[in-house]
Order: C-alpha cells, then structure tokens, then sequence
C-alpha cells in the first residue's frame, strides 16, 4: 500500500516534471497530433502496399531537395549541437532520425517540433540496446554462452520492452560480427567466434525486437550490425582494416548478417572500417551488389557514426562533398552524425554528380520505415504520457527475474578440483578483489541507460545468499592495475574506475588476513568494463600484474581458492588456471550480477554455460578457433612434433576451447544415426542418449559437429551445425534428436556454387568442439 502510494505520488511529480519541460504537451493534445497525415486503416495486403506507395509517392512530390537530405541525417544532441539547434533543425525538416537521448521529455519535444515542419514527418528514435535497456542482462558473450535460445529471447523481449516504452523504435543491435581475435575489445559484444551461434542469437533478437509486425507498439526496429567483418580487423586493432577472401566472408563471417536480414531486420548498419581496401561505407559491392542485389534487402542502411567524412582519412574521398557523393553511390541511406549530407547532396544534385533519384530511393526507404512504424499515423505511438514508471526506473522485478535467470546461465564452470563448489552456505567466506563490489564494472559495456546504483554486486550476492553476513568478509585487495595510463584511458570519458590509493602490499596484507580467517576464498578478478569495449584492444590479455600478484598472496594461504572472472574478451590465464581450485567466467553478468554469481556458487543453479569463443592459452596463437580448415601436414600425424602445423613454444589448442564448460554433474552421452547413406531428399535423424551420471540435477548442451571430409575445397576439420539443452535429474536418461538436411550439407565451392557435393561427412556429438565421438554417412550422388 505504501509502495503504491509512493508511486503514485512520484508519479504526480514526475507528470509536473514532464508537462514543465513541455507546456503544450496534454493528454488530451496526444490525440489530436495523432493521424496528421490521415492514415487509413486497410487490412488487406496489397492495398496496404498500394495505400503505402501512393502515401509515399504523393510526401516525396511535396518535398524539397533540402527536406529529402533532411530525413537521411540522424542527428545525436551534444557538442555544438544543442537541444535548441537539434529543435530548430528538426522544425526546418533537417533531420529525419534521433539518436542517443533517452529522456522522454526531450523526445516528445522533439517530436512536436517535427509535426511542425514542413511535411509534419515524424522523427524515429534510435539508441544503441545492446544487452538491456534500463535492466541490464549480461553482455553480449555472456549471453552467447548460455547456448540457450530461450535465454537469448528474454533479453531481447525485455530490452524491446523496455526501450519501447521509453519512446524509443530502432536500436543498433544484434551485433553479429564473428569475432576470433579477443585483442579486439568489442568482442564482448557479439556473440563470438561461431557463424551458427552467432546467428540464432542474430535471428533470435531481430525476431523478438521487432516482433511480428513493426506495426505492433512494443516493437523495436533492429539494425544488424556492422556490415561487415568489423571483427575481423587485423591484429585485433580497433577501426583497423580487413582483408578476406570472398569464400571465408560468405562461408563464415556474412552469414550471421544474413541470418539476421533474413529474420526481416530493417535496418543494417555498416562498419567503419576497410573490406579488402575499400571502406564498407564506400563499398558498393558489399552495400550494392551483396546487400541489395544477392540478398534483396529493402530496409534501410546506416553509417556508423562520423563513418562518411572519415572517408577522407580511408583515402577514398578527397574532401566532404566527394565523400557524400561516394557514401550514396555505394549504396549509404542515411548518415549517422554526419553534418556533409544537408551540406552537399542538394549541391551534389545539382551538379549532376547523383541524381535525384538516388536520393529519392533512400528518402523513400526512410520514409517507408516510418510508415510502418505507424509513425505517420501515430507519432507518439511510444512516447506516452502516462509512463511505466516501473519500467523506466528499472525496477521491474520481473524483468529482473529474467535478469538473474539469464546471467546465472551464463556463467561458465571452467574448473572444479575436488567438487569444492558448490559452497555450503555456513562457510567462511573471503570475498576479495577489485571487481567484488564494483557496480558500474558488473554492467558491462553499452549500458548508457542502465542505472549502477541498482545493480548487484558479487560481495552483495553472496552476502544476501547466506543471510548471515558476519560470515562474509570483504577486501579490495588490489588496485585492476598499477598501470596510471590505464586509468587515464579508462577515465577519458568521464568514467570513474576505482583507484585505492593505499600501497599495493598493505591491501595485499589486508586480503591475506580475511583469507587466513575464512574457509575459502573467492576472488574477483579480470577487466574493468571500459577494458572491453569500443575503441578498448589490448595486445596483453593477462591479468595485470596488481592482481596477479594478489592471486599469488591469496594461494599462500593455502585456503581454497576460487577465480571469479570479470572480463569482456578470453583472457589468457594458464597460471590462474594452475592457480585454482575452481575457476567461473562470469563476464559482466548486469543488473542482477551478484545475485546470478552467488546462485551459482552455492549451488542454488547447477552452472551450465558453454565459451562461445575459444581462450587462447597464450596471445602468439591467436587467431585461435576449433573450425579452422586441416592443413597438409595435421599435427601429430608424422613426425610429431616437427615439420606438422605447430609452434616449437607452445600448444596448437586453446586453454579451453569453443563449446567448453562444466557442471557440478557429469554426462555421458552415445549416439546413432539413422542411416549411413543420405540423397537429395532425404535426411539422416541423430539420435543421442544422454545420461546424468552425477549427483545433482542438471542440463548439458549437446552439441553437433559436421565436418565434409573431401570436397572441391578443403572444408574445416568441424564446424558447428546444431545444438540442444536437456535437463536431467542424477541418474536419469534423456534423448536429443537431430535432423541433417541436404541443405545443411552446402558450401561455398571451388567455383564459389553454393552447393552439397557427394561423398563422406563425419558427424561429431560432444559436450564442446574437441569432441571425437564420431560416426560417418555418405552423401550420395543422387
Ligand atoms: C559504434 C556503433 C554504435 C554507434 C552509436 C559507434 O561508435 O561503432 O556500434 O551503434 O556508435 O552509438
């Protein structure tokens, strides 16, 4: 009752706040902007067309040059660019999208002010929603390796919902760049190294985002991105160039982009950096003859932000008018916070060097957008009045729920000697290092609308666990690095990572004490957030020495030690792992962290998480990843050891490899397949048995493999083609059925055919990608 009355006060509060910033805004008013343009209400799928190009058509002939080049520029407000200019602008028909505000008040203005322009067009709203709006899920990779579909679809459904009701209709996600250099730090965005993975996570979330019908007022219109091969960037180094052969970039690294236009994405955003010596955004072969041409995309294309006048800089243009001219030749619709498009493209059309028409096509692919948006109809569709407070204030305990849910799935077992996890709940707990408690840390990257001071650090999880909180003792333990540069970096843009300014070996000292006193010790280790974002690579993936020479204290002690890792990329941690006596990923989990971490630790979630990327066990291997092709001479064939594929100073494998994690249960797992031959109509059924031989309940990922053992081109040695949960109680059987089908079986071949050749496949069933388990059929010519 009093929570209740609370609210409703604070709602009162809040509607003064809002009707103060916007005096002409009134309930009642909301209706009459509505249907300015008179939008008629058809059903029937054609006629929607027809009413549509004719609606179009009809805008297009009323509108200048100026306002056509108007609604391709999405504008940000800051810098320069004020609130008051941003408005000005929007009313003079100069902008056609916002980005980066997410204060409603400041949307409804804006949006009053395009219903005042010359076309009344409305404006759409974007923001970058990339793991959680307000409630934050894990990041990205986290959230790739709960294997899960239906985790993934939770964190898309709820960050859909709460972006949308805070007025919001487009979102730069899903991030689907396959990434296998974990120097890049954006790595902890997507969905890591697999094309398969990191599609159905693509799909999942275009499909729960932008729902059924953008029509629908909870829908969120996704701009897959970056097209393309942004993870493939040389030497991990941010914004640095690409360059692959036409068979790897469709046989692996497009295919997640694909999977996710072919999910019906209306958006696709193009990648800052160079695709075999052209820059994306001024490649007309990916944005032309791929994007439109092969794949009939008809949505709208995006730049990255700054992406056109750095065309210059990419040596591509020769000042901003020619990098307009190049950026809307190549295939561009709109800028993103780029000032040349109202600048030069009337001129450009003038000149003669485009055509109107070409500035028509993207105008009318905006405009058709918003149509179906229903913005034409219904501009403040998800700007309302009577805001979900819960919602905007992210304490939706709902949607913390699902929170917790998805970020315990996410944390993956890596190491477990002697059963020491889970943990009884009356232990003696040394909670230790400097991500223990760090709230802005467990949000992880792009989290811009998530609230830190509502997040749930490990140290609080596990204190709310056991109940008894003198049982769980605290220390910093360690500065994240000892490195001042570091910490300058991490602060350029105002963030505040935390800095003890005591002397490193009394902190140490002070951790030791606590460890000495307890049963266990759980440390908390790895990356400050700002380590693994945009513009974050690192070409040393080791812990930093602070905290190495932390861990090193705390295993004196000869206490249990546990490694909880906090990090946005693999790290490369042989000596933790030597270290340990058990070791968590748990990434940068969000908004419910610490809760998901202590449910793991104690066992309340048995841990089921797979690496959706391999760590490597040391940085001279990378790019380390498990569907790399075979070479002439396999390592450990003949002479092993010497002239076979390897290094003289170190392993060829990972630390832990793609598909890896473990559980506080063990599984055993057999299986068959249908038949041994396979035409072109026919299927082969894979057919596992999976036992729970443990002592807890639990559920393992299935995984399966396929490797083509001869073809037109060499093939990889296995590359994921499915994957499956079941969950079983100890001593319990299950079974996980497969179907491979013709389709499953193309490539890119020797003449670049998509097409299945006859002949041998190997089919592998693991619980990760170093699997062996293997069984053969042959697919026949016919
Ligand atoms: C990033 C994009 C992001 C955009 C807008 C750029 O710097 O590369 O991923 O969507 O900013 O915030």
């Amino acid at each position: 009752m009093i929570k209740k009355l609370a609210l409703f006060l604070f709602f009162l509060v809040f509607s003064g706040y809002l009707f103060a910033q916007n005096p002409n805004i009134e309930i009642k008013k909301e209706k009459e902007v509505q249907n300015v343009h008179d939008i008629k209400d058809v059903k029937d799928a054609k006629n929607v067309k027809d009413e549509k190009k004719t609606f179009i058509d009809n805008l297009l002939s009323k509108m200048t040059l100026q306002e056509k080049a108007g609604q391709l520029r999405l504008i940000s407000v800051g810098g320069d660019l004020t609130l008051d200019k941003v408005l000005d602008q929007i009313e003079a028909g100069e902008i056609g999208g916002i980005f980066n505000t997410v204060v409603e008040p400041d949307l409804f203005r804006m949006q009053e002010r395009a219903l005042k322009s010359p076309n009344k067009i409305p404006l759409f709203f974007g923001f970058d929603i990339i793991h959680g709006h307000r409630t934050v899920f894990p990041i990205n990779l986290g959230i790739a390796s709960t294997w899960d579909r239906g985790a993934i679809a939770k964190a898309a459904e709820v960050s859909a919902e709460e972006a949308t009701s805070d007025g919001l209709n487009i979102t730069w996600a899903p991030m689907v760049d396959i990434t296998r250099d974990p120097r890049w730090g954006r790595v902890s965005e997507g969905f890591g190294e697999d094309p398969y993975l990191t599609s159905e996570a693509g799909r999942i979330f275009v499909q729960k985002m932008q729902k059924q019908s953008l029509a629908d007022k909870k829908s969120l219109v996704t701009a897959v991105k970056h097209f393309a091969l942004y993870g493939a960037v040389e030497g991990g180094r941010e914004y640095n160039s690409t360059d692959m052969s036409e068979r790897k970039m469709f046989q692996e690294y497009l295919v997640p982009y694909k999977a996710a236009i072919d999910a019906g994405s209306r958006a696709v955003m193009v990648s800052l950096v160079s695709v075999n010596g052209i820059p994306a955004t001024a490649n007309h072969w990916l944005l032309t003859e791929v994007l439109r041409n092969q794949w009939h995309f008809d949505g709208v294309v995006v730049s990255d932000h700054g992406a056109i006048r750095e065309l210059i800089n990419h040596g591509v243009a020769s000042d901003p008018k020619d990098a307009v001219r190049v950026a809307i030749k190549a295939g561009i619709d709109m800028s993103m916070n780029d000032e040349y498009f109202l600048q030069f493209l009337p001129e450009l059309v003038k000149e003669g060097a485009i055509t109107e028409d070409e500035v028509n096509q993207a105008c009318r692919r905006i405009l058709e957008l918003k149509y179906d948006m229903g913005l034409f109809s219904d501009p403040n569709r998800n700007l309302d009045p009577k805001l979900d407070i819960d919602t905007m204030f992210a304490d939706n305990r709902l949607h913390r729920e699902e929170a917790r849910d998805v970020a315990r799935r996410s944390i993956v077992l890596l190491k477990n000697e002697n059963e020491i996890l889970p943990l009884a709940k009356n232990k003696k707990i040394a909670v230790v290092g400097p991500l223990a408690d760090s709230k802005r840390d467990i949000l992880g990257s792009w989290a811009g609308a998530g609230r830190a001071n509502l997040a749930v650090t490990p140290l609080e999880g596990i204190k709310s666990a056991v109940k008894n909180t003198k049982s769980v003792n605290y220390a910093f333990g360690a500065n994240l690095s000892d490195d001042a540069n570091l910490y300058r970096f991490l602060n350029l843009y105002g963030e505040t990572a935390k800095f003890d300014n005591r002397p490193a070996d009394k902190m140490i000292a002070e951790a030791v004490k606590i460890a000495q006193k307890s049963d266990v010790i759980i440390a908390f280790v790895g990356e400050a957030e700002g380590m693994a974002h945009e513009s974050s690579s690192r070409t040393d993936l080791s812990l930093p020495a602070s905290q190495k020479r932390l861990l090193k204290a705390l295993k004196a002690t000869g206490k249990p030690l546990v490694i909880a890792l906090m990090n946005g990329r693999p790290l490369t941690l042989s000596e933790e792992y030597a270290q340990a006596d058990a070791m968590l990923e748990t990434w940068f989990l969000g908004t419910e962290g610490g809760n998901a971490i202590a449910d793991v630790l104690f066992g309340d979630y048995n841990p089921s998480g797979k690496l959706p990327m391999s760590f490597p066990d040391n940085v001279g291997q990378i790019p380390v990843y498990y569907s790399h092709l075979n070479t002439g001479r396999p390592r450990g064939t003949e002479n092993m050891g010497k002239y076979t594929t390897s290094y003289f100073d170190s392993p060829n494998e990972p630390l832990f490899p793609f598909g890896f994690g473990l559980s506080y249960t063990n599984f055993a797992m057999d299986f068959s397949l249908s038949s041994t031959e396979m035409n072109k109509e026919g299927e082969i059924v894979v057919t596992v048995n999976v036992e729970n031989i443990g002592k807890k309940e639990g559920m393992q990922t299935v995984q399966l493999y396929l490797q083509d053992v001869t073809a037109s081109v060499s093939r990889p040695v296995k590359e994921l083609i499915g994957f499956e949960n079941i969950t079983l109680k100890p001593q319990s059987k299950g079974e996980v059925k497969f179907v491979i089908k013709y389709d499953m079986l193309k490539f890119w071949n020797d003449k670049m055919q998509y097409v299945a050749e006859p002949g041998k496949f190997n089919v592998f069933i693991g619980s990760d990608s170093t699997t062996q388990d293997k069984k053969t059929f042959t697919l026949l010519d016919k």
